[in-house]
Order: structure tokens, then C-alpha cells, then sequence
């Protein structure tokens, strides 16, 4: 796997999770997950569906037993010291905990008096949330008719009302508009400038990567790759290079291709990859001087008359990055 390991300075992580693993009977969810979430951190934990991250987040806030393993929030140990830990952390589950027949007001009324806050102080703070969740004027709806972007930014308030160090969110925005998605990452923003440290769980590559300062792919309950987003698109070997998006009625499958692309192969020494979803082609960067070796691909594809509509190079984007770790490479065919 690949793994980034902070400079040996680093401070104590505010999350760590040692070989934590969870079994389902004779599935394992989550297998000998090695993690380590460091103060003031966003980490986007990315998967597919069933990959086993909310499991994941589901043991690190104590609602799910590890089968083996340990972990720790703000240095506490979960199996040891769950009561300490307890105070350390909010969470926004998938499924959005909130009282549906309370108001906005009334869902951290109850939360703020459950965490024992005197009653000022409970109130600025439920002032202080619902402005940044930008729910002032609906404070004493009922929470059933809230938006699902609403209801995803009143769950971050609530998670908020103790004002954790940490906060698991497990898909904060799946299923929200444009418009609502950014206002939650304006407030993730704004959260991690406050020192709070994160761990997201996202399907969205585009979030990871405007919000994370590292990545965590997960995939069948392992972490297989782990870094920033530069990081991880330099150790893809291979990665860097050409893309070439062909045009629709010229597929990367064809026979004429073939041929070409065996001539490409060989005379520069390169590795090519076919991505027929996207009918592009793949051409790593080979030593040397790549501004001669881009101009000879594109000679190459003219003098073959292989019509395409996009031509780039340099680095991998965080898809591309996605795909080539955590999709089985059956699905893509190699020449
Ligand atoms: N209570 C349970 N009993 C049995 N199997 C479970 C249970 N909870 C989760 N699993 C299984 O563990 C695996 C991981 O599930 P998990 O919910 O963690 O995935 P996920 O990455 O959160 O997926 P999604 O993106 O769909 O939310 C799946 O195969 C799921 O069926
Ligand atoms: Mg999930």
C-alpha cells in the first residue's frame, strides 16, 4: 500500500486507528485499518459503496464494536476510555440522527442541556450554529420540513454544539444540489480554520480534493493508497503523461488502434492505458524530453488520422488517481 508518514515532529494524532477491524460474520468490513488523523487535519476517506466506511466511522464513535484492533480520539483509547472519548468528538451519520417533530431550535435546545451547558452559554452557541448553518429563519419549523441541505447543516450543528475537537461526518453531501454542497464546504472551511480536525467520508473526488489536506482510499475494508492529492498522482507510476480522448465514433478498441498503438509502445518505450468509458487513451511519460515526446504524439495521431477531441498532459487528476487504485484493473484492458 502506500502510505505518506508525517515528519517524526509531528504532534500526537487527534484520531489513530491501529489494525482495526471489524467481521461480519464471514465478511470483514473493515480489515486491519492503520490510520492516523492529525490536529486541524481534513481527511477524506473515499470508497465505493459497501467498502466499509461508515463501518469504519461507526467504530471510531463507539456505536459498533471492532472485532480486533484499537483506537484512539484525542489520545483516549475507544475500548479503554470510551466515557473520555465521548466528549472529544461529534459525528453526522449517513442517516442524519435528528428529531424529526422538534424545530431546529428545539433539536440543540436538547443536545446543549444533554451536554450540561448553562443556560447562556447553550444559547450563544445555539445562535452561533444556526447562523453559520443558515437557519435563523427557520428555527422553529418543524425539522421534517426542512431541505435535505438544511437537514445536512443542522446535523453538522448539532454534531457542533459541544464544540468537539474532532468531527466524523460520514457523506455530508451525497444527494445535495451544487448550491447546497458548497455551502456545507464553506462550512467544513471554516470548521477546519477553527483547529477542528475531520474525517470525511466522501464518493466525490471533486470534494477530496478541494477540502482534504489527505486522502485515504479505501476499498473491500483495506486502505489501499494514502496522501495528499499531489502525492498520491506522483506515485501512480505511469499516470503522468498524455491523455487522449478520442472521438465518438472512433473507439479505443479498434483494430487500427491496435496496430498503432503497438508501434507507439514500442518505439518510445511507454505503457498505455485504455479507458473505454471515457474512450480515452493513456501514454505514460517516458525519460527525456517530454515537450519532443508530446509533439511526436500528436504528429503521430495526425499522420494516422485518428480523430480525437482533447489531447492534454501532466499530472493525473484525482479520478484518473481513483480508478487506477481502487477499480479492479480487469476493467481496463492493457496493450
Ligand atoms: N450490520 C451489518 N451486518 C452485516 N454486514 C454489514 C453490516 N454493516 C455493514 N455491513 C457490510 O459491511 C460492508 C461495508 O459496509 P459500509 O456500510 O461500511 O460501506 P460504505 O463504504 O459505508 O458504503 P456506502 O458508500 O454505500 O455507504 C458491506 O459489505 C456491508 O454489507
Ligand atoms: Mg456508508
Amino acid at each position: 500500500m502506500l502510505s505518506s508518514a508525517p515528519s517524526q515532529s509531528a504532534p500526537e494524532p487527534s484520531v489513530r486507528a491501529l489494525n482495526l477491524t471489524k467481521r461480519f460474520g464471514a465478511r470483514t468490513s473493515v480489515d486491519q485499518l492503520n490510520l492516523s488523523i492529525y490536529p486541524g487535519e481534513l481527511y477524506a476517506l473515499l470508497g465505493d459503496n459497501g467498502a466499509g466506511k461508515t463501518t469504519t466511522i461507526s467504530m471510531l464513535t463507539t456505536l459498533l464494536a471492532p472485532t480486533s484492533g484499537e483506537f484512539f480520539i484525542c489520545g483516549f483509547s475507544g475500548l479503554k476510555q470510551p466515557e473520555n472519548i465521548k466528549g472529544c468528538f461529534g459525528a453526522v451519520s449517513q442517516d442524519l440522527a435528528l428529531y424529526q417533530e422538534l424545530t431546529p431550535y428545539e433539536n440543540l435546545k436538547f443536545l446543549a442541556n444533554l451536554y450540561g451547558l448553562a443556560k447562556a452559554e447553550g444559547e450563544a452557541r445555539i445562535e452561533k450554529l444556526l447562523g453559520r448553518a443558515g437557519l435563523i429563519d427557520r428555527l422553529n419549523d418543524r425539522t421534517h420540513s426542512l431541505s435535505g441541505g438544511m437537514l445536512r447543516r443542522l446535523a453538522i450543528a448539532c454534531a457542533m454544539i459541544n464544540e468537539p475537537k474532532v468531527l466524523f461526518m460520514d457523506e455530508p453531501t451525497v444527494g445535495l444540489d451544487p448550491a447546497s454542497r458548497r455551502l456545507i464546504w464553506a462550512t467544513l472551511k471554516e470548521l477546519k480554520s477553527a483547529g477542528v480536525t475531520i474525517l470525511l467520508t466522501t464518493h466525490y473526488l471533486e470534494e477530496a480534493e478541494l477540502l482534504a489536506d489527505r486522502i485515504g482510499i479505501i476499498r473491500d475494508g483495506k486502505l489501499t493508497a494514502e496522501g495528499t492529492v499531489s502525492e498520491l498522482a506522483r506515485r501512480i507510476k505511469g499516470m503522468r503523461g498524455i491523455s487522449i480522448k478520442l472521438a465518438q465514433d472512433f473507439a479505443v478498441d479498434s483494430a487500427q488502434l491496435a496496430t498503432s498503438l503497438a508501434f507507439v509502445k514500442e518505439k518510445f518505450d511507454v505503457e498505455i492505458r485504455l479507458d473505454e468509458l471515457r474512450n480515452t487513451i493513456y501514454l505514460s511519460q517516458p525519460e527525456g524530453d517530454s515537450e519532443h515526446y508530446h509533439r511526436e504524439i500528436f504528429d503521430w495521431l495526425q499522420s494516422e488520422k485518428i480523430p480525437f477531441v482533447k489531447f492534454a498532459t501532466g499530472e493525473p487528476n484525482l479520478e484518473e488517481v481513483f480508478l487506477a487504485v481502487s477499480k479492479d484493473l480487469k476493467s481496463e484492458q492493457p496493450v
